[in-house]
């Protein structure tokens, strides 16, 4: 099972992907990466058209998509909320049939996935999702390319989360991970901790890969041995007022220099998906300074400026498996 097996597939969840078809993304957004610093351009979709569809806001995602998009050849139409109006006047079948009739492929960041599933019911061309309430899968495919990157194979990682264990990030990191065969350890208070339905999940495909999940607020056996520690902000986008709370509860999971030693690990690299609350150079960052006399949240400006940290890698990688995931579902094996 490779590329050609994602030909006209919408990629709404982790699950859409197979342990083959994450490697083979991964594999030749790496390539494409190569080819990038060589100066080689290969515009696979030339004359095609992408769009951008955004509910809540993006820098990341939404870059990424437009640069791959453009690099490739294709054009690529943002659209937010005010000129899609899901469901007020256009039903969502037709506003999915709408676009399809343009677009060969619909990139959509949306909170409901129930929203996406059903869009991508009725859309005729490859739907991929930019993030809901519920699943990042890109992100996941620019992560595990970073670990590739670093540690030349995913399965056998241990790659353990530290934060709110309920949010999209710690359930596509179990998911994804249970699937690629890594050792996966969500380390949440017990207030924090994953939804059930999304652990069982996620066991049903570690016999097959390998891999483990486990779930734990024990911090100290949560990062023993680690290869990579993750973590998330504290409150994510629409739960800012719920931050006072998030940091009595979390305080003790944040990534520092002493928690990047407990792993006994001196090649252990950190990961976080943006935005972090490292310093107070932020509006929310100095906030945070004002009323609750902190410098930092979920990880210290020493690690997130320190060459453990990934992010920035992360981000950039973004771009390349964008590229992959659009070419597969659009031409399915490159020639
Ligand atoms: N990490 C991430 O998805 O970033 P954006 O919200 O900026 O797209």
């Amino acid at each position: 099972m490779k590329m050609t097996d994602l030909k006209g597939i919408s990629i709404l969840k982790e699950t859409d992907l197979t342990k083959d078809t994450f490697e083979s993304l991964i594999d030749f957004a790496i390539q494409l990466k190569a080819e990038k610093k060589e100066g080689v351009r290969k515009r696979y979709l030339e004359g095609r058209n992408i769009a951008l569809l955004f509910d809540k806001p993006s820098m990341r995602t939404r870059a990424a998509f437009m640069c791959a998009a453009t690099e490739l050849g294709a054009h690529a139409e943002f659209l937010s909320d005010d000129d899609i109006k899901m469901g007020q006047k256009d039903t969502v079948e037709d506003t999915a049939k709408v676009l399809s009739c343009y677009f060969d492929g619909i990139q959509y960041r949306i909170s409901s996935q129930a929203l996406l599933d059903d869009f991508a019911h009725y859309a005729t061309v490859p739907v991929w999702n930019g993030m809901t309430d519920d699943w990042h899968p890109t992100q996941m495919l620019a992560d595990f390319m970073t670990i590739k990157e670093n540690f030349g194979r995913l399965e056998g990682i241990t790659l353990t989360y530290l934060g709110d264990g309920r949010n999209n990030m710690a359930h596509s990191l179990m998911v994804a991970g249970a699937i690629c065969g890594l050792n996966i350890r969500i380390c949440a208070p017990e207030a924090l901790q994953p939804d059930e339905a999304v652990f069982d999940l996620a066991q049903s495909y570690v016999q097959q890969s390998g891999g483990t999940i486990t779930v734990t607020s024990n911090v100290d056996e949560a990062v023993h041995n680690a290869d990579v520690l993750y973590t998330d902000m504290w409150a994510s986008k629409g739960e800012e007022s719920e931050i006072g709370e998030r940091i009595e509860l979390l305080k003790a999971f944040q990534v520092n220099r002493q928690l990047m030693e407990k792993t006994g690990k001196p090649e252990t690299i950190f990961f976080h998906c943006l935005p972090a609350i490292h310093n107070t150079d932020t509006e929310f960052g100095q906030m945070i300074y004002e009323k609750f006399g902190l410098t930092a949240l979920e990880v210290t400006d020493d690690v997130f400026k320190s060459n453990k940290c990934k992010s920035f890698d992360q981000s950039e990688n973004k771009l390349h498996t964008i590229k992959a995931l659009m070419i597969a579902s659009i031409i399915g094996e490159p020639s």
